[in-house]
């Protein structure tokens, strides 16, 4: 919470007339006792949003967006509350100084010593031992007012040389441990960022939390080594360079998001300041909220590779799912929104800013992709894909105009469809394309699509989840050879290599493995889940598990028809018996 007091808010509120400033945001006209305008929370032309001077709130018919005049400025602008007072104050010349909130002021010993490092890192590469450092930068074309801008730095060769700066300066060694800037080994402390570019992660407000720093010249397994979670560095609620871009993309209305702060800052430098970057990884709940909260669109341009498209099917189905304006960027003849800029130039680029696809339009493409959609197979799981993009959208009109293009094409059955989307269940190839088939092939499509989708659900846990993981590896589960297969051995190759699962590492080591890759690719595509309950992955397993016995099942009673040799028919009973047994205790037939 903040430490500002309520007084305040209410003395600028009652000053304050909700009207008058709300006016120098949208047209408002008098109608009776109240004033009625032009909704800005959702899309309409008609005035549906009335502001009442007596009750000092605004109300919208049609969407419910309702508040006071904070409330209005916050949504409008898309900035915190306090920052709400603070213009709402200032708009009617009252005094209004926003106060640290007690989380800042408990974390201020930490930022502190962020702010050390980052200076040191920041002196470090204005140095004689900054000089190759440098040149590599000025050679990507970074400036040193980019430099500036960013707080670029540099991490000394040496082991510990951060570590005695601070130490010097009377800071705890726990303290710097808490942040993620030592660590203990065999012969002392030392560094964790050595000889690498730093650049500093940075709060929403603008202070550093963490690095991510990179080798110039040297070769490493990683390019990159990032802070871990910390006190102050939370993954989750961080997007490189949210607190220089805010402010633009909401004069601009529009923000663009990138995979690496490389491109960030590439994109930035050649104008477009309301740039952010993803650093790699997909986003979390907190990071999409961010983005809302601006309340511009979002234009995604990640990497022109198999990872950057991935990355743009799960990033859209989120802003999709939270009902957030975006256009979909996907270049083509460089890798990267950097190396793109420096080839082809910004205005180039600003063209393709200019010209995104819908985040359908671009789905249908990749959907379609590598598909013969003649085939009846290849056909349902479009559809289903398909489906499965929309079931996420709040958005009434994409979904019919979506399922009527469906109908067209296809020639389906649109209450077929409607009905999928509800029930939330695959189509089955028979239904779809009319074809009549054998009652028994319907079932073992079911049963295989079933099975496909708990497996494919459960590598996704594993994926991102060590508990499941755990768990995968408790259940012994006798998996059949199959695609999936692969990747689960993968994972237990990587969980035993690195004990513990990190969704974006596992992401670079699956690259090497090529049929790996593909199916790891296939199951983020389809698996969406926010948020990883064990439960939930025990419901999966016993799934597989279930389905896995009832085909063993089957497959010792065709045994048993066939054998002969009663002793050997006798086993198979046994081994039928135990696996029912295991059922039962599993609470199932
Ligand atoms: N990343 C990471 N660790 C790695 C590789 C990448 O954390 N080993 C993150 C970084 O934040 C990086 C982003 O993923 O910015 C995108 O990776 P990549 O496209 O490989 O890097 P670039 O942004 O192209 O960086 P550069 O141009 O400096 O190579
Ligand atoms: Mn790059």
């Amino acid at each position: 919470m903040n430490d500002n007091a309520p007084n305040d808010f209410k003395r600028i509120q009652n000053k304050a007339n909700i009207v008058e400033i709300i006016k120098t945001y949208i047209k408002l006209e008098s109608h009776g006792k109240n004033f009625f305008g032009v909704c800005p929370f959702h899309d309409d032309h008609s005035p549906s949003m009335s502001v009442s001077p007596d009750k000092q709130i605004y109300k919208c018919f049609v969407c419910g967006a309702t508040g006071n005049v904070f409330n209005f400025v916050e949504n409008y602008l898309g900035v915190s509350f306090l920052e709400a007072v603070k213009i709402v104050a200032d708009k009617i010349g009252e005094n209004f100084t926003i106060k640290e909130s007690r989380e800042d002021t408990k974390n201020k010993k930490y930022y502190d010593i962020m702010n050390l490092a980052t200076l040191f890192y920041q002196n470090n590469l204005r140095t004689s031992a900054g000089k190759e450092a440098r040149e590599y930068l000025h050679n990507r074309g970074i400036n040193d007012e980019i430099i500036k801008d960013f707080s670029i730095g540099l991490s000394l060769m040496e082991n510990d040389a951060l570590y005695k700066l601070l130490t010097k300066k009377s800071i705890d060694k726990k303290d710097m441990d808490a942040l993620g800037l030592i660590a203990e080994g065999e012969n002392g402390i030392y560094d964790l960022f050595r000889n690498r570019i730093m650049f500093p992660l940075k709060s929403p407000l603008g202070k550093v939390v963490g690095y991510s720093a990179r080798i110039y010249n040297t070769t490493s397994n990683s390019k990159y080594i990032n802070t871990r979670e910390t006190v102050l560095f939370k993954k989750r609620e961080t997007l490189y360079n949210y607190n220089l871009a805010s402010q633009y993309a909401r004069q601009e209305k529009f923000i663009v998001i990138c995979e690496g702060q490389m491109d960030a800052i590439r994109i930035y430098s050649v104008g477009i300041k309301n740039v952010v970057a993803t650093m790699g990884t997909a986003l979390a709940k907190e990071q999409i909220q961010l983005l809302k909260k601006l309340n511009v669109k979002v234009i995604v341009v990640m990497d022109n590779d198999a990872a950057g498209e991935l990355s743009t099917v799960s990033l859209g189905q989120s802003l999709l799912k939270e009902s957030i304006d975006m256009g979909i960027v996907r270049l083509t003849g460089k890798k990267d929104p950097d190396e793109y800029i420096l080839t082809y130039g910004v205005e180039a680029f600003r063209d393709n800013l200019r010209n995104p696809m819908s985040y359908p339009e671009f789905m249908e493409i990749y959907l379609r992709k590598n598909r013969n959609l003649k085939n009846p197979t290849e056909l349902t799981q479009y559809i289903n894909d398909v489906i499965n993009m929309i079931k996420d959208a709040n958005d009434e009109i994409l979904i019919e105009v979506t399922l009527n293009k469906l109908v067209d094409e296809f020639h389906l059955d649109k209450e077929l469809l409607k009905s999928r989307l509800k029930n939330n269940e695959a189509v089955e190839t028979v239904k779809v394309v009319k074809e009549e088939k054998a009652e028994n092939t319907t079932k073992i499509a079911k049963t295989t699509s079933k099975f496909n989708k708990a497996f494919k659900t459960m590598l996704y846990y594993m994926m991102n989840d060590t508990d499941s993981m755990r768990m995968f590896m408790h259940y012994h589960l006798n998996l059949p050879k199959c695609k999936y297969r692969l990747v689960s051995n993968n994972l237990l190759y990587y969980f035993e290599l690195y004990k513990e699962i990190d969704f974006a590492d596992y992401l670079t080591f699956s690259e090497e493995y090529e049929d790996v890759r593909e199916v790891v690719m296939e199951v983020i595509r389809d698996v969406h889940v926010d948020e990883f309950s064990i439960d939930d992955m025990e419901a999966v397993l016993l799934i597989m598990k279930d389905i896995l016995d009832k085909e063993r099942i089957q497959e010792l009673k065709r045994e048993m028809k066939n054998e002969l040799d009663v002793n050997r028919k006798k086993r198979l009973l046994d081994e039928i018996i135990e696996i029912k047994k295991g059922c039962v205790k599993n609470g199932r037939d």
